[in-house]
């Protein structure tokens, strides 16, 4: 998690001290000051401020000082949810037991951490179920099992259980891309059929139904490992986000255990029994001097505004605190939806650097209002100073913790995803904190009753802030809230829509487009997006954790390649990059560039169709050759999408689809757009090449193989 926040001379979004974090405290403090919202006047009045704080500061004994600093290290290498490798094949290969025991290993695939919490949840239950005595149970990222390894590693198991997230449009995660790649290759070469002819395993694949490609990840991974010997225990389950993941991985616990009992004459001692609300706690650290508080947390911001000056590359664990350039709305007035272009600053920031086609990955606050109902439920006030400590018995589900001490509002704010769903254990621990008997019985029931948690939970989509205010006597501790009830507040991606070699701003710019998500849930509750109502709301000055995430959607390194960008909506953010770059290359490089075609699409061409001087721009500059634009409300009688207008240039499409260099790019949505794209291209084979449909399948198939058909979808 962020070591630093958003520290804006303009206050931020929210700029009152509801909890927002230090960024509104400060700004709105300067604001009283100055008596002045103008940003540069703020600015130059924090500086001041700034040097009277580390006049205080001084004034603090010199071991006082260096204990906080070492404890602020501390909790920031124990960031909030991070990883604890296992490096060497040593650590890594099955361990050597006594004969009586089996060793269960569980390797999680993970993008955003769901896997990984299951697989050190099944080591924690069937430690309890089996009892030391009969079972050894360990949890292993694929991540750190490099491709040199696996054949030692996997060999090494008598018993693996996988845990494999899908990503991207059919991807493996990104930490276990290589293990997936290594597993496919070796399976498929044929020359080690019998590699893993000791293993019984089965494999449980975290997906959603609505994408294209549906837990393909596991798949690989399950007919690999099938591939290479291994004796499948029973067959895969393929978990769907879109329903309810947690209703199929506990149904997929309980096969599993069945099937563990069989294969390896395992015998339950005891169930899993209750949730262990303690264990699965923090203790709390009191901290009763607020202003130690406050010094601890403008060291560490300080700190993240510092690595500007070196050249550490900011990562998800250690982001940068990068100031706002600008915002501004790119839908017109007429639109009842939001889209924002963000400008952040990064030309103070050595180490952020990045290339067209990337991520930006951003950290987002709580609402204002949001955290003041959490502070409420909670009982205790926003200022509040608490620090969280992992107990040395602490089960391994339990994240790490947050940097500390802090202020209970910024934590709040910074760390705690309350508007998702409530996992079934989160609804448990409540329910022991319930002092009504009627609210603990009806939690106690949700927690265990699966068509009850479907019905009241799962189908409405309730958030966790939702079910704490309905049952408002359960009020957890600190510990337990963010220990066991509240997830930990990811970061979001967004498509980098700026190239560095923009000739306007250069390579101190990354932008981001962003659309709002604002939508009324089953409830009538109005679920307004985390992190894109953050950015909707962030001011010039505003500093926000940010990391960049290296991604393979790049243009041809040929520019004289013919290409076809289709990218609707905020789809078009990287392609705004990819035309800043043809507009270098043309302009300052003088380089050819080869035929573009631009599909774009919105709903209506007066409310949505957003940074359409650029788009014209570009056309008459010759940055591409064709620009079609697919309105979509605009004619009530007919709907009108990209792939509509791709079919309406079939012939050019298809010359670019069959010359020997020629590549397409999708950008945005993956449940609907990316298939509708996918079927018209294949019928514009089809029809201009006169293809059978195996035939235009395998044509796809190979320009996706040769990396001349990629996709940004999410
Ligand atoms: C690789 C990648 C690139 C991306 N690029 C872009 C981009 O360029 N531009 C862009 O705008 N977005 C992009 N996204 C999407 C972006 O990362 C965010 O997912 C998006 O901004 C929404 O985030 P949020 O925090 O605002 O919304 P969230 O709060 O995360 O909500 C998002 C959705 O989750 C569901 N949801 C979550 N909680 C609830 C609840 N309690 N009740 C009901 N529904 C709920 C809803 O369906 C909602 O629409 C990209 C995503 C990826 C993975
Ligand atoms: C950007 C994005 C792309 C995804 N792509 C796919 C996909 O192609 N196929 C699929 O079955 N699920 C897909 N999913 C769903 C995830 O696999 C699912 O949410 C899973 O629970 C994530 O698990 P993790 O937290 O362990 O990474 C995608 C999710 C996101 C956010």
């Amino acid at each position: 998690m962020p070591s630093s926040f958003s520290f804006g001379a303009g206050g931020g979004r929210g700029a009152n001290e509801a909890g927002g974090g230090y960024q509104n405290l400060i700004s709105s403090k300067m604001e009283e000051f100055t008596g002045t919202s103008d940003a540069t006047t703020n600015a130059c009045a924090l500086a001041l401020c700034a040097s009277v704080v580390g006049l205080v500061a001084l004034k603090l004994s010199r071991k006082t000082m260096t204990m906080m600093i070492l404890q602020t290290e501390r909790a920031e290498q124990e960031r909030g949810g991070g990883r604890n490798p296992k490096t060497t094949l040593k650590e890594l290969k099955c361990p050597t037991v006594s004969d009586e025991k089996v060793v269960i290993t569980f390797y999680y695939g993970t993008q955003t951490g769901t896997a990984e919490r299951y697989a050190n949840t099944l080591v924690e239950d069937a430690q309890k179920r089996y009892g030391l005595k009969q079972i050894f149970a360990r949890a292993v990222d694929c991540e750190d099992v490099k491709p040199d390894m696996c054949e030692e590693v996997l060999s090494s198991e008598k018993c693996a259980v996988f845990l494999q997230s899908t990503y991207g449009d059919g991807d493996p995660t990104d930490g276990s891309a290589d293990f997936c790649r290594w597993l496919e290759e070796t399976a498929t070469d044929g020359r080690m059929p019998d590699m893993l002819e000791d293993m019984h395993f089965c494999t449980f694949g975290l997906g959603n139904r609505s994408y294209e490609h549906f837990n393909a990840a596991a798949k690989l991974v399950d007919k690999a490992i099938s591939g290479l010997g291994g004796k499948k225990m029973m067959k895969i389950t393929l978990g769907d986000d879109d329903k309810s993941l947690e209703e199929d991985f506990e149904e997929f616990k309980e096969a599993l255990w069945r099937q563990l009992e069989k294969t390896f004459q395992l015998k339950a001692e005891g169930e899993e029994g209750d949730f262990d609300v303690e264990k699965h706690s923090y203790a709390i650290r009191k901290e009763e001097d607020a202003e130690k508080v406050n010094e601890l947390t403008k060291i560490r911001e300080r700190k993240s505004f510092e690595m500007s000056r070196g050249s550490e590359i900011p990562t998800q664990a250690k982001p940068y605190a990068c100031p706002i350039k600008s915002r501004k709305e790119l839908h017109a007035g007429k639109s009842d939806r939001s889209c924002v272009h963000v400008e952040f600053d990064v030309s103070q920031c050595k180490g952020l650097t990045y290339e067209i086609g990337d991520h930006l990955g951003v950290f987002a606050e709580n609402a204002p209002d949001v955290v003041d109902r959490v502070c409420k439920l909670l009982k205790v006030s926003k200022q509040t100073p608490m620090e969280l400590v992992r107990r040395d018995d602490a089960p391994k589900s339990l994240l790490l913790v947050f940097p500390g001490p802090i202020s209970v509002g910024i934590a709040v704010a910074r760390y705690a995803d309350v508007l998702s769903m409530p996992r079934k254990t989160a609804i448990k621990a409540l329910a022991s904190f319930a002092t009504n008997k009627k609210e603990a019985k009806e939690l106690d029931l949700l927690a265990v009753d699966k068509a009850k948690y479907h019905a009241y939970v799962a189908d409405p989509h309730r958030s966790l802030l939702e079910v704490m205010e309905k049952f408002p006597s359960a009020v957890p501790t600190l510990g337990a809230f963010f220990g066991c009830i509240a997830g930990r507040l990811q970061p979001r991606y967004y498509s980098i829509s700026s190239s560095p070699k923009d000739v306007n701003n250069g390579s101190g710019i990354v932008t981001a487009t962003v659309a709002v998500v604002k939508h009324k849930t089953k409830t009538g509750r109005v679920h307004e997006g985390v992190c894109s109502t953050f950015l909707q709301n962030v001011r010039e000055g505003d500093r926000v954790p940010v990391f960049v995430r290296k991604a393979t959607f790049k243009l041809p390194k040929d520019a004289n390649a013919p290409v076809i960008l289709i990218g609707p909506g905020t789809g078009y953010a990287p392609f705004r990059g990819f035309l800043q770059e043809r507009e270098y290359l043309l302009k300052s490089k003088k380089q050819e560039l080869g035929e573009c075609m631009l599909f774009f699409g919105c709903r209506k061409e007066e409310h949505d169709y957003i940074y359409r001087d650029e788009m014209e721009n570009a056309l008459s500059e010759k940055v591409i050759t064709s620009l079609d634009v697919a309105f979509s409300r605009d004619d009530p009688k007919k709907k009108v999408y990209v792939q509509d207008k791709i079919q309406m240039k079939a012939k050019d499409v298809y010359k670019i689809l069959r010359s020997p260099n020629g590549a397409v790019y999708v950008c945005g949505d993956a449940k609907h757009m990316s298939r509708d794209v996918n079927r018209a291209l294949l019928q514009v084979l089809q029809r201009e090449g006169e293809y059978a449909i195996h035939e235009a399948e395998e044509i796809i198939r190979r320009l996706v193989v040769d990396k001349r058909y990629m996709k940004d979808v999410w």
